[in-house]
């Protein structure tokens, strides 16, 4: 049995490129794993978040992990900010990183590109999540493409202070499914699906209505050349949704090009309509039950004290290593 550990930050609502990069995989790892996952409220505020709107998308995303297959008795589902170890072993891995090394993250460039100076913790946000990955002794961390850099980050940081102060950390591999891993923006089909980006139209959330989804993919970008094909470099918008129908209906996209063989967009965009609907109806279902349930309280909690169990043990083991304390 390995250790899982993930998490999803509550910046607004999680979408179906979070959900099937993301998301699918936790679910699929906890019959098999010790999983944790965890809502990564500390990450958020590395840009300006309204507060009360914030506690509304931590509750929103933890009853979106209920709702799309977690389950609490299997894995830890937890709130970061109420377990102090992340914030705790960020800063003694800050000691061990480089500015360099940080200045290379391609997520720090493409958020801070428009700002004169950008918030500290936008840059040092990659540490903070190699504390989240090192805190529980990880070995897997299911996630999607845009993450690579940081975990590749977030090993070696773990190697460089094995090396130096002995053996410390367990060096986790990250993983990435084949279809879904990048999910594109509706609207920029060469940008990835973003919570953050202001047009909504570019993604589909997990808790849109069944009028803002068609809304949102008849609108999608296309292109000019009218034939089904996926072929990423050439017709990026067909290609992603391709992808999203194939991901959603488990149906090979050669067997859609197939399907859609003479066909106009049109057709497809309609189906898909369908397709991401009946995925998504049964999840707000269940969001709608647990949302607003005491359960979802007593499984933050309790996730939040077995999640602290187990980083006691690792910051213990961390300060003997490097000297700290008493
Ligand atoms: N478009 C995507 N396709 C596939 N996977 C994705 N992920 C994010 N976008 C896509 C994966 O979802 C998990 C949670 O992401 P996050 O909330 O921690 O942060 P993010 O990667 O910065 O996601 P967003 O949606 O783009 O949020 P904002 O706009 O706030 O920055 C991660 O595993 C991520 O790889």
């Amino acid at each position: 049995m390995g250790r899982v550990f993930s998490g999803v930050q509550p910046t607004g609502n999680i979408h179906i490129g979070n959900y099937l990069g993301a998301l699918k995989q936790f679910v699929e790892l906890q019959d098999e794993n010790q999983c944790v996952y965890c809502i990564v409220d500390l990450h958020s505020i590395t840009l300006p978040q309204e507060p009360k709107e914030l506690k509304q998308h931590i509750l929103d995303v933890a009853a979106l992990y209920i709702a799309v297959g977690l389950d609490p008795k299997k894995s830890i589902v937890f709130i970061q900010s109420e377990v102090s170890g992340h914030a705790e072993l960020a800063w003694v891995l800050m000691c061990n990183a480089y500015t360099g090394e940080l200045s290379r993250m391609t997520q720090f460039k493409q958020k801070s590109k428009d700002k004169e100076s950008a918030p500290a913790g936008l840059f040092t946000y990659p540490i903070l999540m190699a504390a989240d990955i090192l805190l529980y002794d990880t070995d897997i961390v299911p996630v999607g493409n845009d993450q690579k850099q940081h975990i590749e980050l977030t090993r070696d940081i773990a190697i460089r202070i094995n090396n130096t102060y002995g053996d410390t950390f367990t060096i986790p591999e990250g993983r990435f499914l084949k279809e879904g891993a990048r999910i594109m923006s509706l609207d920029d089909p060469v940008s990835k699906m973003s919570k953050s980006t202001p047009n909504a139209d570019s993604r589909i959330s997990l808790l849109d209505s069944p009028g803002k989804i068609k809304k949102s993919i008849m609108r999608a970008t296309t292109d000019s050349e009218g034939s089904i094909r996926f072929d990423t470099e050439n017709k990026p918008g067909i290609s992603n949704l391709l992808t999203i129908y194939s991901v959603f209906s488990g149906k090979p996209i050669t067997d859609l090009e197939k399907q859609y063989e003479g066909l106009g967009y049109g057709t497809l965009k309609k189906d898909l309509v369908d397709v991401v609907w009946n995925n998504l109806e049964p999840i707000q279902q269940r969001f709608n039950e647990i949302r607003t349930s005491r359960e979802l309280q007593n499984i933050l909690r309790d996730g939040a004290e077995r999640a602290e169990t187990i980083a006691e043990k690792t910051m213990k083991r961390v300060k003997e290593r490097f000297g700290l304390g008493l």
